[in-house]
């Protein structure tokens, strides 16, 4: 049991705090400085809507996220969480506003995405989607696969490495995609919702593995997108609170549940404590974006 639980929470709209950087240093972190890996500065992203007017999905967002930090993202549906991981990959362009990478100079590449719909390749086996990236990147075939068969251990899935994704079960194909992220040894581990499709239980057992890969990896920096609180609360250094759309930084909660938590913290009373204040910040939001999603589909 974890009694060393502290909160912070930080009003990041405010005279105080007005740009990430403060609002990081209000974060639990140990006394060493950490390099930022990506730091996002106002940045906002619009869509064209469907009036021919423009949808502003993320607004103003200031963020930094260290080296070694994983740093959860969570706020109703729609707020532009997906967008923000897709802007960090360099998959979509800002809007306005700057977003940068600060790649160690090393050959890895700067991120690897999780989807939540874990987006296998239904042709390749379990191991060659795993060597996809490697292999597009030139990484010798067996240097790819003894990549790959290690990742795979991690996930426990020795076993499957010669299955095809329809032979595998929700949960599986989960660790499959999370394996092929970090078989690309990417400086930043984007993860959009990565849990989102599966049960309670096969959720729980995941979020333990998840944390076990942080344990064995302290350098993993990892930008992670959840709607659910207990999964943030349960993983994260540090949690952003999203606005409903427009998505706006609302709050950034610092969590020190100790460096050796352990699945037994979901059971204590400061946990339970945390997940309740998140949620009286977040519940506006969420029955905020309700009600323009309700806006939108009444006739
Ligand atoms: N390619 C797109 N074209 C038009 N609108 C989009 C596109 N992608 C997202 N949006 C809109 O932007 C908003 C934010 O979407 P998204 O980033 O997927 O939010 P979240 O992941 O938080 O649910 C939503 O209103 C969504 O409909
Ligand atoms: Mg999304």
């Amino acid at each position: 049991m974890t009694d060393k639980t502290s909160v912070v929470v930080a009003q990041v709209a405010g005279p105080a705090v007005e740009k990430g950087e403060e609002a990081v240093t209000t974060a639990a972190r140990p006394a060493e400085p950490r390099s930022v890996k990506v730091r996002l500065e106002g940045v906002t992203r619009s869509y064209p809507g469907p009036d021919g007017g423009a949808v502003v999905a993320l607004q103003d967002v200031d963020l930094a996220v260290r080296e070694g930090e994983f740093v959860a993202i969570v706020g109703p549906s729609g707020c532009g969480k997906s967008t923000l991981l897709r802007l960090v990959a360099g998959l979509q362009e800002t809007t306005s506003g700057t977003i940068d990478r600060h790649h160690s100079g090393s050959a890895r590449p700067d991120t690897a995405m999780v989807f939540q719909d874990h987006a296998l390749f239904p042709w390749r086996t379990v191991l060659r989607n795993v060597t996809f990236g490697l292999e597009n990147r030139g990484t010798p075939k067996r240097e790819a696969w003894e990549i790959a068969a290690r990742e795979l251990q991690k996930l426990g899935l020795t076993g499957f490495a010669s299955a095809y994704p329809h032979q595998l079960s929700g949960g599986m194909k989960q660790r499959v995609g999370i394996a092929r992220a970090l078989a690309s040894d990417a400086e930043i581990l984007l993860m959009d919702e990565p849990l989102g499709a599966l049960d309670a239980q096969t959720r729980t057992v995941l979020q333990d593995q998840i944390l076990d890969l942080r344990k064995a990896d302290p350098s993993l920096t990892c930008l992670y997108v959840t709607h659910a609180i207990d999964e943030a609360v349960f993983l994260a250094d540090r949690i952003i609170l999203m606005t409903a759309r427009p998505g706006r930084v609302k709050e950034e909660v610092a969590v020190d549940l100790g460096a050796g938590r352990d699945s037994s913290v979901r059971g204590t009373a400061a946990f339970a404590k945390l997940a309740q204040d998140i949620w009286e910040h977040l519940r506006s939001e969420v029955e905020a974006a309700m009600q323009q999603e309700s806006a939108r589909s009444s006739p």
